[in-house]
């Protein structure tokens, strides 16, 4: 029998009050819904199609063509959003595990467990609940004196004697195709919501099929985001994951609470994280690096034993043994070769640089390939950009850059070249040139004094 995942996230996410729909809203870097799709491609289920409607261009353009999409036109409630994938699901031979797109904590090994135990129960329809303190917000799970679960109740539908109840709904069902199919139509809609609930199935089927819960253990893992409290509140429970992951994996991080690392990043062992650190999207980490305090990494990779500190890097890649920072910025496919220093406020931007590279302060260096060994002296800079088109800047081997050398691109510079300090260089620099490109100095000897002003003695009483 097959098994399909229906992930409903056509839902406006009004309690959010952000543009961005719900579903596609960033946890640590990473769309919400990502998370769920991700976990769902690691279980056993088979095919997994997502109901879209509010915004829906926003969520497939994150997910492309990694699942089938239901359309829901008009955003009618959990059940008609369940209902839109009617033409896909019904006729299908087998069981969907149904789950809201607002629950990025589920994890794979959760959504395995319950399939079998839906199925070693032999239960039409398997209804997943969570027990909460302060259940608010969730629907409450009605049984009756036998324990058999009766109806799901929301929140508002609740009363006082219902409010107290502890057992909640996560949203989370698995039911039989056909039946679920053939129980949605009978659904009416509650008139307060104008909505039409997929908890309603319960009610519907529980005397005529085998409907069981599955109680979770640990219920932050199926908490649902309403709004950006939540998200904070699952960032806390993902970011605590994945660091306490990382340091019982060898990864040493001081002060976890304040580091933050995406969940597809990869730190090899042997790795210090200091405070104020954010490692996300798909960054990798050798061994032996240092990474922070007060540094940002995204889509990244940094060398073994580099060392990268009050710095940012983005879509970037560094070699071993490196340093960078403080106060450097890698960005644009910036790739940073081994031995380099790139030190206090230097910008690399869509460049690359051989082994033994240095660029130690005041630098820019944009849209430029750079060879072994050269040296960026103090605020020398590659000039890629006349106003109106960038130009690329090559510099060979062993050169060394002048404080303040204005390279005006596009230019090429050859191997072993000298450029002097101060130099505006706007032409082609061959193999082994020693390069002034400025004016000669001038002194005119007793001159001076036509400019500065006299020293007037202001010690008071004279
Ligand atoms: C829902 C459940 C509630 C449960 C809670 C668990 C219902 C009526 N209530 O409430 O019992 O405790 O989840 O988190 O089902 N969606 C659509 N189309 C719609 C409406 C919603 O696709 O027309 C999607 C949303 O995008 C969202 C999911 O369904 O991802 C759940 O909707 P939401 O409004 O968050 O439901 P809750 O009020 O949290
Ligand atoms: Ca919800």
């Amino acid at each position: 029998m097959k098994t399909y995942a229906l992930v409903l996230a056509a839902g406006k996410g009004t309690r959010m009050r952000t543009i961005m729909p719900k579903c596609a809203y960033p946890i640590l870097k990473k769309p919400m819904i990502e998370y769920i799709v991700e976990n769902i491609e690691k279980s056993n289920i088979d095919e997994t199609v997502v109901v879209v409607g509010h915004k829906r261009e926003v969520l497939q353009d994150i997910l492309q063509d990694r699942v089938s999409y239901a359309y829901q036109e008009e955003q009618l409630g959990t059940g008609h959003a369940v209902l839109s994938a009617e033409s896909i699901l019904a006729h299908k031979e087998g069981i969907t595990f149904i789950l809201p797109g607002d629950m990025p904590l589920i994890d794979y090994v959760l959504i395995n467990k319950i399939l079998s135990a839906h199925q070693e129960m032999g239960n039409d329809l398997t209804v997943v609940s969570m027990m909460m303190d302060y259940p608010k917000s969730y629907g409450r799970i009605v049984r009756d004196e036998y324990n058999s679960i009766l109806r799901i109740v929301e929140e508002n539908d609740c009363n006082e004697y219902q409010k107290q109840i502890k057992e909640v709904n996560t949203g989370i069902y698995v039911v039989n195709n056909k039946i679920l199919f053939n129980s949605l139509k009978k659904i009416k809609k509650n008139e307060r919501k104008n909505e039409y609930y997929l908890t309603d199935i319960v009610e519907l089927m529980h005397t005529d099929y085998k409907v069981n819960s599955f109680i979770v253990r640990h219920p932050h893992v199926t908490m649902g985001v309403n709004d950006l409290y939540g998200i904070s509140i699952a960032e806390k429970y993902l970011r605590e994951s994945i660091n306490k992951n990382h340091m019982l994996s060898g990864v040493s991080i001081i002060n976890p609470e304040t580091v933050t690392i995406g969940d597809n990043v990869v730190i090899e062992e042997g790795v210090i994280i200091h405070p104020n650190t954010t490692i996300t999207g798909r960054s990798v980490v050798h061994s032996g690096a240092q990474i922070g305090p007060n540094t940002e990494i995204h889509n990244s990779e940094v060398g073994s034993n580099t060392v990268v500190n009050h710095s940012l890097v983005y879509d970037s890649k560094i070699g071993e043994e490196t340093t960078v920072g403080p106060f450097a910025h890698l960005r644009g496919h910036a790739v940073i070769g081994n031995r380099n220093r790139i030190g206090n406020f230097v910008e690399v931007k869509n460049s690359s640089t051989g082994d033994d590279t240095k660029a130690a302060h005041l630098s820019y260096i944009g849209d430029a390939t750079v060879g072994h060994n050269v040296n960026f002296g103090c605020g020398s800079i590659t000039v890629n950009y006349d106003g109106k088109l960038k130009h690329r800047t090559t510099i060979g081997d062993d050169v060394f850059i002048g404080c303040n050398v204005n390279l005006i691109a596009p230019i090429s510079i050859g191997n072993e070249v000298f450029l002097a300090a101060g130099s505006t260089v706007t032409d082609d620099v061959p193999t082994g040139s020693f390069t002034i490109a400025r004016n000669r100095q001038v002194n005119k000897s007793d001159y001076a004094k036509n400019y500065i002003k006299p020293h007037i003695d202001k010690t008071p009483g004279q």
